[in-house]
């Protein structure tokens, strides 16, 4: 039901039109608006913030196949219970979202849950073979924008030259999203490669698995013109290679997930599988570069990379686990605990890094703001200072989070989709 509300005194944040004030916020039939309706609910939202809504560039929601784990249900359910109002759904569920029709069949389950927008992002290789093209042109035609192999690279540079060329020529923009992870050198790998790795007696995954892809992608992307997009940067030397690709002009955009902005490889001498995920958690100084990065423009976007996993999966010896860790209830409160607050992150680029730049990659024009008048009620109002701890139940069916037990500050009261609530009083409604 869409609402007919007005958020007095909040301090409003948003990146798209520049501001960062107190003042109300008026919502009627599903938009905002410059005045409130004379019957609005009134809502006491002094010391609140109100933002667009969250958008996540990268969440695997696991449906079809993996119901176990998530479905697009729960998982839309967890992401607007962290302020999300969209999602990226990611390509490796099983059957693969190789196809007009399983982009269709996850829309169709996201509408009927009703609590995020959900754009499903394509495969780039049939079935994720790493061997020939998937049928782009009619994922294009399905209303897809963004494709992506995520989970590993595409495995050779001409067979991403091939796709990059291909996505060009559609008349909408496309975006090629790359999971960076050169495959021959990650081969049985579990955790960075480093001192850690051998302390810990566990095979490496080594930062030069993802400068290699990010520097190969960029050259192709330079040479051919196409979209860009590289999926959650772990290492220093990476970094490097996208700043300088952009001071020259290459079409390329990053993201960077909460858990690598924030852990590091000494976080896994407990062996907490939690903690285990690709590409893997790196040194401080990488972390370091991160948060640089992510300040100073050269990553664009926070993408949660949430991966569900079931607890008897995550529960076996580490090399047996499944990687990844689940992140849509924690994002916004581990950005602001451990990046806004010391200062890394003005609010004001959290909120552009979380909410607009994803927005604009994905080409989601309702999410994002700016929240002006006549435009789509899709917000986040969040209680900056409010402590909690991070522990089951969560609205995810998964429980892996990397941040579990710890205290964070940040908690979010109320998400409205197109003006309706599908959080109120910091309860999912659906
Ligand atoms: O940790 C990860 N988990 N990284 C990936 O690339 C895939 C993801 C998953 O699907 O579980
Ligand atoms: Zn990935």
């Amino acid at each position: 039901m869409s609402e007919r509300v007005v958020f007095e005194q909040a301090r409003l944040v948003d990146p798209l039109a520049g501001v960062d004030e107190v003042r109300d916020v008026a919502v009627a039939d599903g938009v905002l608006a410059a005045e409130a309706p004379a019957d609005a609910e009134r809502i006491d939202a002094r010391g609140l913030i109100l933002a667009p809504g969250l958008v996540d560039l990268h969440t695997h929601l696991r449906e079809p196949g993996e119901e176990h784990k998530e479905t697009v249900a729960t998982g839309t359910r967890a992401a607007a219970a962290g302020g999300y109002t969209a999602v990226a759904a990611m390509a490796n569920t099983d059957p693969v979202a190789d196809n007009a029709a399983i982009v269709q069949a996850v829309r169709d389950l996201a509408a009927a849950a009703g609590s995020c927008d959900v754009f499903p992002v394509g495969a780039i290789t049939r079935g994720l073979d790493g061997e020939a093209l998937a049928e782009m042109g009619e994922m294009v035609e399905a209303g897809v924008r963004v494709f992506s192999d995520d989970g590993r690279s595409v495995p050779t540079a001409r067979l991403l030259r091939n796709a990059l060329t291909y996505a060009k020529a559609f008349p909408v923009e496309v975006v090629l999203a790359e999971h960076a992870e050169d495959a021959s050198l990650i081969e049985g790998g579990q955790i960075h490669e480093g001192a850690r790795s051998a302390s810990l007696g566990l095979a490496g995954r080594p930062a030069e698995a993802e400068e290699v892809i990010v520097a190969r992608d960029i050259a192709i992307a330079r040479a051919c013109g196409g979209r860009l997009h590289l999926c959650h940067l772990s290492s220093a030397r990476a970094v490097d290679v996208v700043r300088r690709a952009k001071a020259e002009g290459v079409r390329v955009t990053a993201e960077v997930t909460p858990h690598h902005l924030v852990g590091t490889d000494d976080d896994l001498v407990t062996y907490d599988t939690n903690k285990k995920m690709n590409p893997p958690l790196r040194t401080a100084e990488d972390r370091d570069a991160l948060r640089a990065a992510l300040a100073d423009g050269t990553i664009d976007a926070i993408a949660t990379d949430h991966a569900p996993h079931a607890v008897e999966e995550k529960d076996l010896e580490f090399d047996l686990a499944p990687p990844g860790t689940i992140g849509l209830e924690t994002a916004l409160a581990v950005v602001l605990t451990h990046l806004v607050e010391p200062g890394v992150l003005t609010l004001l680029r959290a909120i552009e890094t979380l909410a607009s730049a994803p927005a604009q990659i994905l080409g989601a024009a309702d999410h994002g703001g700016p929240l002006e008048p006549g435009r789509p009620a899709n917000l986040v109002v969040f209680d900056p200072g409010a402590e909690w701890t991070v522990e089951a139940p969560f609205a995810s069916k998964a429980r892996n989070s990397a941040f579990m037990g710890e205290r964070l500050r940040g908690s979010v009261r109320y998400t409205m989709l197109r003006g309706a609530f599908t959080v109120a009083d910091g309860k999912p409604t659906r």
